[in-house]
């Protein structure tokens, strides 16, 4: 069932609860693949009913970036949801969501603010306000469905990362599922924002999977030296990529290693022309 306002979804909730049922949340911003298929997938067999939130959400996407040409495709996600077994699909506008205060200045809006020492790295950096978005969203989408469990992709590992910690040190009472990245048979992590790569670049996307796979072989022979590791990253780009980042944190708290070990994620972003995209691999 496709819904598209806060009294719908919270009716039907109150219903499932009354009878007793757990329920799943996968919040997306629509433009649905097999990456967040497989968030349904998990949710459909782990609780009773799932939500799933279809949301271009315009708060955390920051000043220059794509939020008007972001893929918007209901019509589509709404089937694949159907044919996966979802109960319900909620997908407001976003006066649903923030009512009439002018969203675009942030004077007007109670923010859910993620500890700075989470977001003044990685994508954080050059996305500046952007997790104060995502943590906002989700604690409301959190308040509005009250699921028992909620899915996250791994391939927006900081974004994971943050939403844990705002669960915890806000005593959210719901669980965080993490999901694994959906890979295609080439390697390249599956993202909605693949859709704007040509034919080409596709290709040259290539890089990013090349350069975490053999980060993560060179790990398991042996080398631990962050700097050694990062070395062999740069055989992989050409003059089509802008590297943004290639860097080693702690799988918890995001600290930053020189020396990996098996609590490491190794997180990656770089330009293809226009296209930003990020991936990450945990050692
Ligand atoms: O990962 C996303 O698609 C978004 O950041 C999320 C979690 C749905 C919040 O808008």
């Amino acid at each position: 069932m496709l819904v598209h306002t806060i009294d719908e979804v919270r009716e039907q909730v109150r219903n499932w609860k009354k009878q007793g049922l757990t329920v799943g949340l996968v919040p997306t911003m629509g433009a649905l693949h097999a990456g967040h298929k497989s968030l349904i997938d998990k949710s459909v067999s782990k609780c009773d009913k799932t939500v799933v939130s279809v949301f271009v959400n315009p708060i955390q996407f920051c000043p220059g970036e794509d939020l008007d040409k972001y893929p918007r495709t209901l019509d589509a996600d709404e089937k694949l949801c159907t044919d996966a077994g979802v109960d319900l699909v909620f997908a407001p506008n976003p006066k649903e969501m923030y009512g009439d205060v002018n969203i675009m200045s942030n004077d007007f809006l109670t923010y859910v603010i993620p500890p700075f020492f989470y977001v003044n790295k990685l994508c954080g950096k050059s996305r500046v306000g952007h997790f104060d978005g995502v943590c906002t969203v989700v604690n409301k989408l959190f308040n509005i469905v009250q699921p028992d469990f909620a899915f996250f992709g791994e391939k927006d590992r900081q974004q994971l990362i943050i939403l844990k910690k705002m669960v915890k040190d806000l005593n959210i009472p719901v669980e965080i599922i993490p999901c694994p990245i959906v890979r295609e048979d080439s390697g390249l992590a599956l993202s909605s924002r693949n859709k704007y790569l040509s034919p080409e670049d596709k290709v040259n996307a290539l890089a990013l999977s090349k350069i975490l796979f053999n980060i993560k072989a060179c790990y398991n022979k042996g080398i631990t030296d962050v700097e050694a590791l990062t070395e062999t990253a740069y055989s992989y780009l050409t003059e089509r990529h802008s590297l943004e980042y290639l860097e080693f944190r702690d799988a918890d708290d995001l600290e930053e290693k020189t020396v990996a070990d098996d609590n490491t994620i190794v997180f990656i972003a770089l330009k293809i022309g226009d296209v930003r995209l990020i991936d990450n691999i945990a050692l």
